[in-house]
C-alpha cells in the first residue's frame, strides 16, 4: 500500500455511504479537518492524510519551490500516489470507492484537482477551497457529470481570482459539474463556506450506498 500518515474512520448508518478524502493545507496534518467532516457529511466515512512532503517542517502534499512557484513534476507524482493511496485504503478499510468526495482546502484542494484531472475516478466529487490551476492536462480528462463546488476568497492574496475561474472553466470544460461560490474572505476559510458546501453535497443526487458515480 502506498502509506501516508493517515486518520481512517468508518462511517455510519445515518450517512449516505460516503467516504470524505480530507486533504489539509501547507502546515496542517491529517487531523487538521477533522472537525469538518461530520459539518460537511455526517454519517461519512473519513480518511484523512497527511501530505508526505515537507517544507521547513510543514506537510504538505506536493513540492513547491517557493510561494507560487510549484514542482509540478512531483505533483503530478503525488496526485498518482494519493489515488493509488485511496484505492488500497477502500480494500483495507472496506469503504466503496465509487463514492469518495474530495475535501481540500488550499494545498489539499490543489492536490484534490490534479487527481480529478489526472485520475479522475478516484473521485465522486470535490469540495474545492481556495485551489489554483496548477495542471493544464494536454488532453481532457472525462469529467462527465462530475460534482465540484470550489469555495475562493475574494480578498484572497494568494489566489487571484482568474485563477479561479480558470480551474472552474478547466473543469467545466472537462464536462464537470461545477458551482462556484466567492466568499468576502482571504485565503481564510470562512465557516459560512463550509455551510454552503453542505446545502451543495444535500443537494446532490446521491441516492443510496449501492449507486454511485458510474466508472
Ligand atoms: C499554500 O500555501 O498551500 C498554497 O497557497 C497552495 C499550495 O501551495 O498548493
Amino acid at each position: 500500500m502506498p502509506e501516508f500518515i493517515h486518520e481512517f474512520a468508518p462511517g455510519n448508518a445515518t450517512g449516505r455511504g460516503l467516504t470524505l478524502l480530507l486533504l489539509h493545507g501547507t502546515g496542517g496534518d491529517e487531523r487538521a479537518l477533522l472537525p469538518m467532516a461530520p459539518l460537511l457529511e455526517p454519517g461519512a466515512a473519513v480518511l484523512s492524510p497527511r501530505g508526505k512532503v515537507l517544507e521547513q517542517g510543514r506537510p504538505r502534499f506536493f513540492r513547491r519551490l517557493a510561494e507560487g512557484v510549484f514542482d509540478l513534476e512531483d505533483l503530478k507524482l503525488r496526485a498518482h500516489e494519493l489515488a493509488d493511496f485511496v484505492e488500497t485504503a477502500s480494500a483495507r478499510y472496506g469503504f466503496n470507492p465509487r463514492r469518495v468526495i474530495a475535501a481540500g482546502y488550499s494545498n489539499g484542494a490543489n492536490i484534490a484537482a490534479a487527481v480529478l484531472l489526472l485520475r479522475p475516478r478516484t473521485l465522486a466529487g470535490a469540495v474545492l477551497f481556495r485551489p489554483m490551476v496548477l495542471i493544464m492536462p494536454d488532453e481532457l480528462p472525462g469529467l462527465v457529470g462530475m460534482p465540484v463546488f470550489i469555495s475562493a476568497g475574494r480578498q484572497d492574496p494568494i489566489v487571484r481570482p482568474e485563477e479561479t475561474k480558470r480551474l472552474a472553466k478547466l473543469l467545466g470544460d472537462a464536462g464537470a459539474d461545477v458551482t462556484l461560490n466567492w466568499s468576502a474572505n482571504g485565503h481564510w476559510l470562512g465557516p459560512e463556506e463550509i455551510a454552503l458546501a453542505r446545502q451543495w453535497l444535500v443537494s446532490l443526487p446521491i441516492a443510496s450506498a449501492a449507486s454511485g458515480r458510474a466508472s
